[in-house]
């Protein structure tokens, strides 16, 4: 759990490629497999709106990143909150504004995998609504992975 108690100090804006830095940091020390610093900038080129970051006291705590797919759904790639930032809503926080993105681009389905592994992740999801569509074998290097999806509608 987090230590940090501020929440009202904490604001989600769009992501910049001065960000970068911070969001590579947070990604090291999230993941076993991290996205590459390039990755993120081809992401933040490509999809700017659905790149955000949460800050608190002018630090990037966390950040969420996605695509709109061809077939008009949000594909949400990766998210992720510093370890000393966790358990305090931040990734609930983030989650509500990609969602709302994708709202206002008029998309109306959210869909994400999750490493099968993840209990975090998948609490967090669940809690927000996001439903298990089908089990995807070996799409983790260490694991199978759960395709999940939200109705925005609902
Ligand atoms: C997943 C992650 C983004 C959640 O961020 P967070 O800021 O801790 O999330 P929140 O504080 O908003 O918690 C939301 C829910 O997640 C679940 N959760 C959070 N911390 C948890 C923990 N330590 N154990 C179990 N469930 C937990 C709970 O359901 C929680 O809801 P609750 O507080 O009402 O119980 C964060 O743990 C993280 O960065 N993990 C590493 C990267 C990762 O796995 N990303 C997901 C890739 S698909």
């Amino acid at each position: 759990m987090g230590t940090y108690d501020n929440l009202s100090a904490c604001s989600v804006r769009r992501a910049s490629r001065k960000d970068l830095n911070e969001i590579q940091g947070i990604e090291l020390k999230s993941f076993n497999y991290p996205y590459s610093k390039l990755m993120f900038l081809t992401l933040l080129v490509m999809f700017p709106e659905l790149f955000l970051v949460v800050v608190c006291d002018n630090k990037v705590v966390g950040y969420v990143t996605g695509a709109i797919t061809k077939e008009g759904y949000c594909h949400l790639f990766s998210i992720a909150v510093d370890p000393s930032y966790r358990g305090k809503g931040l990734g609930g926080k983030l989650l509500r504004a990609f969602e709302e993105v994708c709202l206002s681009k008029k998309v109306k389905k959210v869909i994400l995998e999750v490493s099968v592994i993840n209990e975090v992740a998948l609490n967090l999801y669940k809690k927000h609504g996001y439903r298990v569509v089908k089990t995807i074998p070996n799409y983790y290097p260490d694991s199978d992975a759960y395709l999940m999806e939200k109705d925005l509608n609902s």
